[in-house]
């Protein structure tokens, strides 16, 4: 990754309207509806912006999307890039670095995951309060990251505190169930055994899933403040494992996302 590569797809974004977004909203995998409530929308497919990582032939619903929510200039990002697809961890992260230069103040990420801390039920909402990165990889190792940031990226707390508070207030009056917890990230795309499940509860986990932790990483990189929650969609427990089911993860992610939802608007209306 070059700056001018950032400025290529910039120019091009810039061109078709994106004119200063404040919020960017990453929808993670059966999350993607919220992108058609925003209003005056301009999209650009992830395949025509200059620069942006080429898409997989599974993969065809990628697109940014620019208009407004709540009042608010927002870009959102339908579908995103995973580390299990085949693609690095920059180019999974490149969108990030889009939008933050596209001017975005804030970042909100969803995404799937299972239920490791078995209080948690399939359905529920969790509040990302830390993370465990699992990937084997971090998207700041690379030779040219100094030209970006600082490489030593503090990451004591990398998620909002004030955001965390004002969404969990918005839980409180919306009858939201909102747990908050530990996200590990793993590679995929396999799910998990079961004796890995049992890792991931000893380790802290609460919550897992194969996406998000590369993108805080970047964001944190970039001090761009971000809130993150995720969709429970199963539940990961090691003595009474259900064969896993992506329909049906991808179901359950469908059903509470009106939650999800209501909480992301709730958020920008206090912005
Ligand atoms: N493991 C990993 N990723 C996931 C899971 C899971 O159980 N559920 C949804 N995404």
């Amino acid at each position: 990754m070059i700056k001018q590569e950032i400025e290529d797809s910039i120019a091009y974004l810039i061109n078709k309207g994106f004119d200063s977004p404040e919020i960017g909203i990453v929808l993670g995998t059966g999350l993607g509806s919220l992108a058609n409530e925003i209003e005056n929308p301009i999209e650009a497919h992830y395949n025509n912006i200059p620069f942006f990582p080429l898409a997989t032939v599974e993969f065809h619903t990628g697109k940014l999307i620019y208009g407004t929510l709540e009042g608010k200039k927002v870009v959102v990002m339908q579908g995103r890039f995973h580390m299990y697809e085949g693609y690095d961890l920059q180019d999974v992260t490149y969108p990030i670095r889009i939008m933050h230069r596209l001017g975005i103040k804030k970042l909100f990420i969803s995404n799937a995951a299972g239920a490791i801390n078995l209080d948690f039920k399939k359905g529920d909402i969790m509040l990302l309060e830390d993370h465990i990165n699992l990937l084997g990889g971090s998207p700041l190792a690379f030779k040219g990251v100094s030209q970006f940031g600082e490489r030593f990226v503090d990451m004591g707390e990398p998620y909002d505190v004030e955001m965390r508070k004002t969404l969990q207030g918005i839980a409180k009056k919306e009858n939201i169930t909102m747990r908050s917890g530990v996200y590990a990230s793993v590679l995929g795309p396999q799910l998990e055994t079961r004796a890995e499940y049992r890792m991931l509860k000893i380790i802290g986990a609460d919550a897992v899933g194969m996406s998000t932790v590369p993108e805080v990483i970047v964001a944190n990189h970039l001090k761009l403040p971000i809130v993150a929650v995720s969709v429970l969609t199963d539940e990961c427990d090691p003595d009474n494992l259900e064969p896993a089911n992506i329909k049906e993860i991808i179901r359950i992610a469908g059903e509470t996302e009106p939650q999800m939802i209501k909480l992301f608007r709730g958020l920008l209306k206090t912005m």
